[in-house]
């Protein structure tokens, strides 16, 4: 029983200034989703990845063209407006198009964590392979919340620290649930930031598995030289 990767990177990343989405941005040696990859490709449990792109996406073309041309069991679904349409559609396109049973566990991984340690993967693995209500890495926080007032300036009250995560990616979950919790979220109009998210309102309370404070999201310019940082650190 194996389980599926979804990568998300239809994103634009506006917030990181670059003349392309920051998923195709150079990162020690190569581009920033193709390290993404890395962490799932030839992992033993990994059956295959699917990645929703936009609609005639020339960087990642020019990928599956070049270094990832032949890379087996690597499929190419359609983006959607938001990060949560994005992973509905890779999950249809496991369903209706590779026929995936709904019992398979699959795993939601944004394009633009590229730190992502083996470690962190077979932790959260272990964690949710029998956990019906899925399982997600995350980070306890560990700065002092504040909570603003209506005005956005002020301070409202201090948020109790104290049980509080950081929800990372990769988020796990059986393909039939997820696919299900997000349909309905969209249907219902519901904010869905999140694989989590989704399955929260679905009633589910998936497991926190405490993971690595390194598998950042790409998301400002600073953020890439932190990935640099982490990534030669791993390596050596
Ligand atoms: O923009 P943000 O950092 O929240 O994006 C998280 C991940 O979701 C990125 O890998 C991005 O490419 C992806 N995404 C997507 N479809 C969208 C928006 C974001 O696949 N419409």
């Amino acid at each position: 029983n194996k389980i599926w990767v979804v990568i998300p990177a239809a994103g634009v990343g506006v917030r990181m200034q670059a003349d392309r989405p920051k998923q195709y941005l150079p990162l020690v040696e190569k581009t920033v989703i193709e390290h993404t990859l890395e962490c799932f490709v030839g992992h033993p449990a990994v059956a295959g990845i699917v990645v929703a792109v936009s609609d005639g996406d020339p960087f990642w073309a020019e990928l599956m063209a070049t270094t990832l041309a032949t890379q087996r069991n690597l499929y190419t679904a359609p983006g959607g407006r938001e990060r949560a349409d994005s992973v509905l559609n890779a999950l249809t396109y496991l369903t209706d198009t590779l026929h995936i049973p709904p019992e398979t566990g699959v795993l939601v991984h944004d394009a633009a964590r590229p730190c992502l340690s083996r470690q962190d993967l077979n932790k959260l693995l272990a964690a949710g392979y029998m956990e019906a209500a899925g399982a997600i890495l995350a980070v306890p926080v560990r700065d002092t919340m504040k909570r603003a007032q209506a005005d956005g300036a002020h301070i409202s009250h201090t948020e109790e620290r104290n049980g509080l995560w950081h929800a990372l990616t990769p988020q796990m979950a059986t393909l039939g649930v997820l696919q299900a919790a997000l349909a309905d979220a969209w249907q219902k109009g519901l904010a869905v930031t999140d694989e989590a998210s989704a399955l929260e309102y679905a009633g589910l309370h998936p497991i926190l598995v405490e993971g690595d404070a390194r598998n950042i999201k790409i998301t400002r310019p600073a953020d890439l030289a932190l990935a640099t940082f982490f990534l030669r650190d791993v390596a050596g």
